[in-house]
């Protein structure tokens, strides 16, 4: 039987990770999958995830089953972290999930269940698994424009000629903040816009929401979000904790779907809970129960929006020399949208030949379309890249 599995596509930055672990060098630099590093470079566990386990674990009487949507406590106070009580609670349907993929995942199955015949766009660039994963479900796929790639920044005109191809009922993937790969983000204006948009020809938003509280602030990251959310009838939104709790391992999410009214939130919420069971039962409670608590306790809770703060205004420092010291070694302004970008990352326009150079001859890992994680980089080797950098292009 398996003489006839075929070889899947690799994803590019999970190849990345494993040539990153092959390379012996001592001074290689890890700049591609986005996980957050301190400035020891480090990933560290946030003290209030820390002081949250020690209270589980001494608390904790059963390790029985929760439920298949998962905690809907947990599932609550997400829900009133990224959409802060502006939607009415009859309207949502609410599925805990494994992490942000298992969230896109199984609202991409509710919508395939609905009969869904239309398209699935994601912008170009996007996050290699959203297109992976629709493919897989069997999903007809399209892309609209997103970024431009001589200014690295967001080309709107051209996103917006591309929507005039979007059709009634077609679902459009959209990064809730902090873009994925690019680091250019939609500005309040241009949300309004493609809500009006949406409303008009009946589209239906999904929103990955992967890096909350890494942008400009936990509120200011979901206010396009908010405001699409208050304009369109129906959307989805995909959370995920892995990178605000820091939490990658324990695979934390949040499914989110929104529809007109309570009867169709009933069905949406009886089939999310199908789903669940179908594809993996019971959601990991660990992680979602470590969160829950945290931002169920005032204390907690203060503690980790400062940490998560302190992460966010790491990235901006990083941000900035990045910036400096790329102006300063390529005596252009060229790298300056690298402090203008929000988030983890930022698509820095190489070619893939000079990434490739990069990598071989100076140990530098950044993804094949050139997306570098901020959060790799370390104050002290800023100098050192950006000279690098300079030489290759
Ligand atoms: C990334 O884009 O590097 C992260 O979201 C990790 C992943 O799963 O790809």
């Amino acid at each position: 039987m398996f003489e006839l599995l075929k070889s899947q596509p690799s994803d590019k930055i999970m190849e990345l990770m494993a040539l990153y672990s092959e390379d012996s060098r001592s001074d290689k630099l890890d700049l591609g999958v986005g996980v957050y590093k301190d400035a020891n470079g480090v990933t560290p566990i946030m003290k209030a995830i820390k002081e949250s386990e020690r209270s589980l674990l001494e608390n904790q009487i059963s390790k029985s089953y929760v439920g298949l949507l998962g905690s809907l406590e947990f599932c609550k106070e997400i829900n009133y972290l990224v959409l802060n009580d502006e939607i009415e609670e009859k309207r949502l349907a609410y599925a805990q999930t494994p992490g942000g993929t298992g969230a896109i995942h199984q609202l991409l199955l509710l919508l395939r269940s609905t009969g869904f015949s239309g398209a699935v766009w994601i912008s170009d660039p996007t996050w290699p698994n959203h297109g992976a994963i629709l493919k897989h479900l069997g999903l007809n796929i399209k892309k609209y424009s997103y970024f431009d790639e001589e200014t690295c920044e967001v080309d709107f005109d051209k996103m917006q000629e591309d929507m005039k191809d979007v059709q009634n009922q077609d679902v459009v993937i959209l990064h809730g903040c902090c873009h994925n790969p690019t680091g250019a983000n939609l500005s309040l204006d241009q949300w309004r816009v493609l809500s009006e948009i949406f409303k008009e020809k009946g589209v239906l938003p999904l929103i990955d929401l992967a890096y909350q509280g890494f942008g400009d602030g936990l509120t200011e990251d979901t206010e396009g979000l908010r405001k699409m959310m208050t304009e369109v009838p129906e959307a989805m939104v995909a959370v995920s904790c892995s990178k605000n709790f820091g939490v990658y391992r324990d695979r934390v999410g949040v499914a989110i779907a929104m529809s007109e009214n309570q009867n169709q939130k009933l069905v949406a919420l009886d089939n999310l809970k199908s789903f669940n069971r179908l594809t993996f039962s019971f959601p990991p409670d660990h992680g979602a129960a470590v969160v829950n608590q945290i931002l169920r306790d005032e204390s907690l809770k203060k503690l980790w929006r400062e940490e998560l703060e302190q992460m966010r205004l790491h990235m901006l420092s990083l941000r900035k020399n990045l910036a400096r010291s790329l102006a300063s070694e390529t005596n252009s302004d060229r790298f300056n949208f690298v402090e203008r970008h929000r988030g983890m990352f930022s698509k820095l326009g190489l070619t893939e030949s000079q990434v490739e150079t990069l990598r071989e001859e100076n140990g530098i890992y950044m993804v094949s379309d050139s997306r570098i994680n901020i959060a790799g980089l370390r104050h002290e080797i800023i100098g050192s890249l950006a000279q690098s950098i300079a030489k290759v292009i």
